[in-house]
């Protein structure tokens, strides 16, 4: 298997675990840059006033061509119930790159399965496996063991 992390972080939640899973599953990783301002309070409004428009946005440069890894692991923070744009933006841009994929999301709340089916259908694809983090479980350093059985479960799949 060859994996490769993607991951959107507007305040370093997600980054940590994408990360952590990078470094577990000694793969790339991709770190997606939002042009668009997305700090302070107008920065919070506007992201999450774009996503549940479902807007793109434009993206600094991507140094890893997905279609050279036979599974991209994407991961998002969940902005008004949705993806944040600049996932959708990426992956509008390059599904069509994507050999398998696998999901995960850091959240403030608990739901999730309408923003996971949404990935699924911009991908036009079935994921692997999803995985979702509460963002007090990623600040308590909580999370550790949920990454360790989402890398076993890919690990032990025949791809
Ligand atoms: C604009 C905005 C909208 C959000 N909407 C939701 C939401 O609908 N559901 C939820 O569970 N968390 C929501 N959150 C919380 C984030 O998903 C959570 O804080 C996440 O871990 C942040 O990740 P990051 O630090 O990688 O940016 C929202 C956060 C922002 C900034």
């Amino acid at each position: 298997m060859k994996p490769l992390v993607v991951f959107y972080s507007r305040t370093g939640t997600t980054k940590r675990v994408g990360e952590a899973l990078a470094q577990m599953l000694n793969c790339d990783s991709e770190e997606l840059f939002d042009k668009k301002k997305r700090s302070g309070p107008l920065g919070f409004v506007s992201s999450g006033r774009d996503a549940r428009a479902k807007k793109l946005t434009t993206l600094a440069q991507i140094e890893h061509d997905p279609a050279l890894y036979n599974l991209v692991i994407l991961g998002t923070p969940i902005w008004g119930g949705t993806l944040s744009s600049a996932m959708r933006t990426y992956i509008t841009s390059n599904k069509a790159k994507f050999a398998h994929v696998a999901f995960f999301c850091t959240q403030g709340g608990t739901t999730n399965k309408p923003m996971f089916d949404e990935m699924e259908a911009l991908c036009e694809q079935h994921p692997l496996d999803i995985l979702a983090i509460r963002q007090n479980e990623v600040k308590a350093g909580a999370y550790q063991d949920k990454i360790r059985q989402f890398v076993e479960r890919l690990l032990s799949l025949q791809i």
